[in-house]
């Protein structure tokens, strides 16, 4: 007869063991009544980098990495890309269902009502050099967010974490675009109710009347960006989160995770490597020194991808767009030839290496007038909302308590300090 369940004989003793399966997994707490000896600890799993273990059961953003498919609550990118909206996508991601055109009007209201920083907020920076990195800025900002807000400590009071989730999701953009202000010794713009939030972003920055065009592609740019389920950063969210941290504090070190080369690092370091080969001629010898194990193809790979990131598709074809206005970005030719030819090569087809988010989206934020320093700044502004939405899930989840990984201890048995005179 079948069952849901997974027979172990532990081989050590002989003895048959039956656990639970639900939803194709089992739980690791389950492992620990095998033992060889009574007083044993009881099996672990070991999953350095957490390539098998799932964190938590989520309903907020589903991949599957095999097939290139990525669905926020059910609703897959590619129509929240066409037809939707950052702020409507940011609604979905937290309560599960798209907003009503009034949920939405009200929604919008109180997120630009939450645009402007906390008083004296604006000299937070002064501190730092203009040449202090936008992510660093980014962090130090929410670290200050935790510091303004005494009251984001009641993360179990949930009208307390209503209130700061709407801070949290406005204030992102006003830091973000302040980072990039103080940098350039320019004093901070005041938001204006009647834009819309990526045009808003826009405004803030470059302090004119934006392009619709190139509204409407941030606005995509900020869909594509908003959630992607138990990466380094939402884990890191949820790990600090686990703690009761308030959600500032979280949100800085899941800005820090998001910050590495290997993750939303990734968009900056890919446009100092196109320009670093600089042109189609280069790029053979550059594919060969990759494959000698000098360098990563940034832009390239992902840990659950295996198949051409949906997200890439999206932003290739939003680049056009954005190309139509600004004219087109040289490195393009440079991206395009390198795709192709690692798409054709056998070291990445063996591999499964496509393009991820981040090769092609750089170029758009350099036509944009951004500098690649902000890269990452403009991934972690709509981030935000699926950091906190996946927090708001944390926080209402029985399951959840602080996050605690075991470990494998391989160093020394017990032994007796010797006093340092004694010691050769
Ligand atoms: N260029 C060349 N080789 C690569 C690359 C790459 N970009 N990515 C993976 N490999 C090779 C790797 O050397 C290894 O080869 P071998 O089996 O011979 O040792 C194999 O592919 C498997 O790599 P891995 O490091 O075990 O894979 P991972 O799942 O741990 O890493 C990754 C995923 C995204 C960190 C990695 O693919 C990478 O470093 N990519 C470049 C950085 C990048 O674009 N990051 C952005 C990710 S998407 C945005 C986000 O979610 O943050």
């Amino acid at each position: 007869m079948p069952s849901d369940t997974l027979t172990i004989t532990d081989n050590r003793t002989g003895k048959s063991y039956e656990v639970p399966i639900e939803n194709d997994t089992i739980r690791a707490t389950d492992l620990r009544k095998i033992k060889a000896e009574a007083d044993d600890f009881g099996l672990m799993t070991y999953d350095p980098a957490y390539m098998n273990t799932a964190s938590c059961k989520s309903t907020i953003t589903f991949i599957d990495g095999d097939k290139g498919i990525l669905n926020y609550r059910g609703y897959p990118i590619e129509q929240l890309a066409e037809d939707g909206s950052y702020l409507e996508t940011a609604y979905l991601l937290w309560h599960g269902s798209l907003p009503t055109t009034d949920q939405l009007s009200a929604f919008t209201a109180t997120v630009n009502a939450n645009l402007p920083l906390p008083a004296n907020f604006a000299g937070i920076y002064d501190g730092f050099g203009r040449d202090a990195h936008p992510m660093a800025l980014l962090m130090a900002g929410f670290a200050g967010l935790a510091a303004a807000y005494p009251d984001a400590k009641n993360v179990l009071d949930k009208a307390s974490r209503e209130r700061q989730i709407f801070r949290g999701l406005a204030q992102a953009m006003t830091l973000g675009a302040w980072g990039y202000r103080f940098r350039k010794g320019l004093p901070m713009v005041t938001p204006r109710p009647d834009l819309s939030f990526p045009a808003n972003f826009l405004y803030m920055l470059f302090e004119k009347e934006p392009d619709p065009r190139l509204v409407r592609a941030m606005d995509i740019l900020f869909i594509l960006h908003a959630d992607h389920e138990q990466n380094c950063s939402t884990s890191t969210m949820r790990l600090v989160g686990s703690s009761q941290a308030d959600p500032f504090s979280s949100l800085a070190a899941a800005c820090a995770a998001l910050y590495g080369p290997l993750h939303g690092g990734a968009n900056e370091a890919v446009l100092k490597m196109l320009r670093h080969i600089g042109s189609v001629e280069n790029i053979p010898s550059f594919i060969e020194k990759v494959k000698g194990g000098e360098g990563r193809l940034m832009g390239f790979g992902h840990r659950v991808y295996k198949n051409y990131d949906p997200r890439a598709r999206i932003i290739k074809a939003a680049a056009e767009d954005v190309f139509a206005v600004t004219g087109k970005n040289p490195l393009l030719d440079v991206a395009s030839e390198l795709e192709k030819i690692a798409l054709h090569d056998e070291y990445f087809i063996k591999r499964k290496l496509y393009p991820n988010v981040d090769f092609y989206s750089g170029l758009i934020y350099e036509a944009l007038g951004f500098p690649a320093e902000m890269f990452t700044v403009l991934f972690a502004i709509p981030r935000v909302s699926g950091w906190l939405s996946q927090w708001e899930e944390l926080m209402c989840d029985e399951d959840q308590k602080i996050g605690r990984p075991r470990q494998i201890y391989l160093g020394e048995g017990k032994r007796d300090y010797v006093p340092l005179a004694d010691r050769k």
